[in-house]
Parts: structure tokens; sequence; C-alpha cells
């Protein structure tokens, strides 16, 4: 058996997505309260303003993962619920929330993975110029230390930024999440400059403020080459092409979000390609993104398959005809986390957490009651298959976090996709345990022993 005793079997979700309470206890909007009220940016006109009330039915929330028997919870602090403005006046009835949250999953014996930051940016700080502000990386630090301070004598474990992509360009380029602006690239990298700095800034104020020992990672998305066969060619031109600025202005490629903050530097390549666009670099910038870090957090959904071309280089292989997708139309590529952790711990060298992996599913309350989701048992235990072979060949993963413990608000997709273990009827909040749940809750038993059907 691969899994390691104390591997971390967990859930995730985030505040903006399960909270709802959007207005209540004084907090503060943030750019996805705006989005949602523009017209068409939602699915149907939905908004996250109720969402799964979870921040009325944590209690009863928290006893569910009880019972599923999850040893870590991962979730997120709303920024403008803690500091409505952003910055200045804190919300205590809002920091209140989280005390009395993380004191839930530690009684329930369930170790708090807190994510500063998931989106939910305060809407004061998107008027005075957003992430785009020199000052917005001292803006987080000074969230964070408020955060820090508060939960760091229960919370050890951290994530500074989830998935900083697509805030930055869904959010500011293809402009299709909050706050929905569709910028010039060079605005782009201005924007990403500041998100580094504001990890590191972070990851300083954690280490520096926290009352016991932390461990602290980074939640960005992981865009993962598969090799198409374990041929060595194949194998170096996936690895090639993981690591690379590959097309030009493509704002997702894996460098030039973790290279700065784990290696200390732009890659070479995006520094070339990028020439002429490129942000003013201060001299400690890098030092400031790059701090130690305890942990390679990364969300895997899915994988491209490639292969080695005539020059080696790598080529996509298409996906065979009547091939596996969920409900959001995302291909079924497990091999993904077997080659994403193996090529991220070979260049960063960083114990792996799987921060999330899942899948839409079209669920419902069938007529016995119950919710019945083999394909979401399928596809979870395919990629957990993969994993274990990572962990076999000596990839040191520490943990994974299924998105997402319960269905919630997909953002632009608003209720349309489900994602969760456990079922919510919106209309009266009722949470039922899928099929999956039951299933999840014997995989951690087990330790993973039970994969193989
Ligand atoms: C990720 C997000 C998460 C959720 C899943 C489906 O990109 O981090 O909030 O929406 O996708």
């Amino acid at each position: 058996m691969a899994f390691p005793n104390g591997f971390v079997w967990g859930g995730a979700t985030a505040s903006y997505q399960v909270e709802g309470g959007a207005r209540e206890d004084g907090k503060g909007p943030s750019v996805w309260d705006m989005m949602c009220r523009k017209e068409g940016a939602i699915w149907s006109g939905q908004s996250g303003d109720v969402a799964c009330d979870h921040y009325h039915r944590y209690q009863e929330d928290v006893a569910l993962w009880k019972g599923i028997g999850l040893k870590g919870y991962r979730f997120s602090i709303s920024w403008p619920r803690v500091l409505p403005a952003g910055t200045g006046a804190v919300n205590p009835k809002g920091l209140d929330f989280y005390d009395r949250l993380v004191d839930e999953l530690v009684a329930a014996g369930i170790a708090p993975y807190v994510t500063l930051f998931h989106w939910d940016y305060p809407l004061e700080l998107y008027y005075r110029g957003g992430w785009l502000h020199p000052d917005s990386p001292a803006w987080f630090a000074d969230y964070a230390t408020v955060v820090v301070e508060k939960l760091s004598d229960r919370v050890s474990q951290w994530m500074t930024l989830n998935e900083p992509q697509c805030f930055v360009g869904l959010g500011h380029r293809d402009g299709v999440h909050a706050p929905g602006d569709k910028l010039a690239f060079r605005e782009i990298l201005r924007m990403t400059h500041h998100v580094l700095l504001a990890h590191g800034k972070a990851v300083q104020v954690i280490r520096a403020r926290s009352k016991q020992k932390a461990h602290v990672g980074y939640a960005p998305v992981g865009q993962v080459k598969v090799p198409a066969t374990s041929d060595r060619r194949d194998v170096e031109a996936a690895r090639q092409a993981m690591f690379s600025i590959t097309e030009p202005r493509n704002y997702w490629s894996n460098t030039w979000w973790m290279d700065p903050v784990i290696l200390g530097r732009y890659p070479e390549d995006g520094l070339k390609a990028y020439a002429g666009e490129l942000p003013e670099i201060g001299d400690r910038d890098l030092q400031t993104m790059c701090q130690p870090l305890d942990f390679f957090g990364v969300n895997i959904y899915q994988g491209q398959t490639v292969r080695a071309g005539k020059d080696g280089r790598a080529e996509p292989v298409g996906l065979p005809t009547g091939y596996a997708l969920t409900a959001f139309h995302w291909p079924v590529t497990p091999g993904a986390l077997q080659w994403g952790p193996r090529f991220f711990q070979e260049r960063y060298r960083l114990p792996i957490v799987i921060t999330e992996n899942g899948m839409a599913n079209v669920d419902w309350v069938g007529l016995d009651g119950k919710v019945h989701d083999p394909q979401r048992i399928d596809f979870t235990g395919r990629y957990l298959l993969e994993l274990e072979k990572a962990i076999a060949e000596g990839v040191d993963v520490r943990g994974y976090f299924h998105w997402s413990i319960m269905d919630n608000f997909e953002w632009a997709e608003g209720f349309r996709q489900r994602f969760g273990m456990i079922h919510v009827d919106y209309v009266t909040q009722k949470r039922t345990l899928k099929d999956s749940a039951e299933w999840y809750k014997q995989v951690i038993v087990a330790n993973g022993a039970n994969l193989k059907p």
C-alpha cells in the first residue's frame, strides 16, 4: 500500500462558494458580490448571496465532515468579511465566524487547512486599483496579519493564494470571472508581479506571527502534460512542455507563477517572450516572492497528453473519439495525478499536497432518497490510483483534498455544476451524503488500500 501513514484525506471548499451571509454581520462587498450583479455574467443570474448557507450551518456541516472521517478540511477566509474595506478596521463578527469554525473543526479532530485568498477580493480595494496598485501586496500582508494573529494558535496549515492564474487571468484578462475586466497583457504581467509579491509577503507574515510552527504552501493551478508512453523521449517532451512558455501571451504557464515563488527567478523564456511588456522588477522583488515553503499545494483536474515529435518537442495527442467527459465537459485524464506530482516534485523539490481534484456530475436526489454518483466514485478512484503510482515512484505526497466536499456555487456557472460528495438542495438547504461520500469514508478508513475494484 503506497499511501503513507498520516496521509491527509481531505475535502475542500471556498468562502464565496459556500458561506452565503453576503451582507451579514458587517461583511463588506467583494468583487464577486459585484460580478453577480452584472447582467449575463453568471448562469441564470445566480449569486453566492446564500449559497450553502454555511455561514449559519457550519456546525451541521462540520458534523458531516466528521462522519465521513475527513482528516483535513481546506477552506478559505473571506477577506472583506474580516476587513470590510480591505484595509483598516477589522470586523470582529466576521473574524469570529472563522474562530468558531476552527474551534468546531479542532473539536471534531479535523485539521484546518486555511487558504488566505480564494478570489473574493474586497470591492473597496478594487475601486482603489485592486491588484494593479503597487500597495496591493502590502494590503494583503496586513489582512494576513489579522487572520494569523487570530487563528494560528489552532491553525498550523496555511495556503496563501488559490489559483492566481484564474483570478488574474479569468478575472482580468478574459473577463469571465470577477471583476470581469479585459485588460491588456502588459497589465496582466504587472498584476501578476504584485500577486507574487503578495504571496511572499504573506508567507513572511505567517512565519513571523504564527503562534506555533506553521506549514505554508501555495495552491496554483497545475497545468499537467501527460506523456503518451513511458518512453524516455515522450517523458522528456512532456517535462519540457510543462515547464516552458509555449504559447505567446498565455497566462496559464506553470513557470511564470511558480518559478519566482520557489526558485526565485522568472523563467528566461518568459522574460524573452514578454520583453517590452514586463513590469518594473525591483532588485529585491524576487527575494520577497521566494520564501521557503513547506509544501507545494496544487490543484489538478486534468492533463494534456503529449508525445515527442520528430524534433523531440512535445506535440499534443488528441483524445480518442468518445472519450469520457464530466458534466463540465472537462476530460477525464487520471494520469494527470501521477505525472503532475512527479514533474512538480522533480522541479520544485517540495512535498506535494493535492489541494483540489474532483469532478462535476449530474447528481440529483433519487426516488429512493439517495444520490447515486458512480461516475464520481470511478473518477476519484482512477485519479487516486494514479496518485498512488506517483507515491510508489518515490514522490512525497502528503495529502489529497477532494473538490468539493459539498455542492456549491461554481462561479460563472452558478449552481449548475455539482462538484460535491454531499448533495445540497439549495431550496431547503438539506444536505444528503452522495454514494461517493460513503465510498470516500471507506477509502479513508483503509488509507487507500481498497481503491482497486
Ligand atoms: C477550481 C477552483 C474552485 C472550483 C473548482 C471546480 O478552479 O479553485 O474554486 O471552482 O475549480
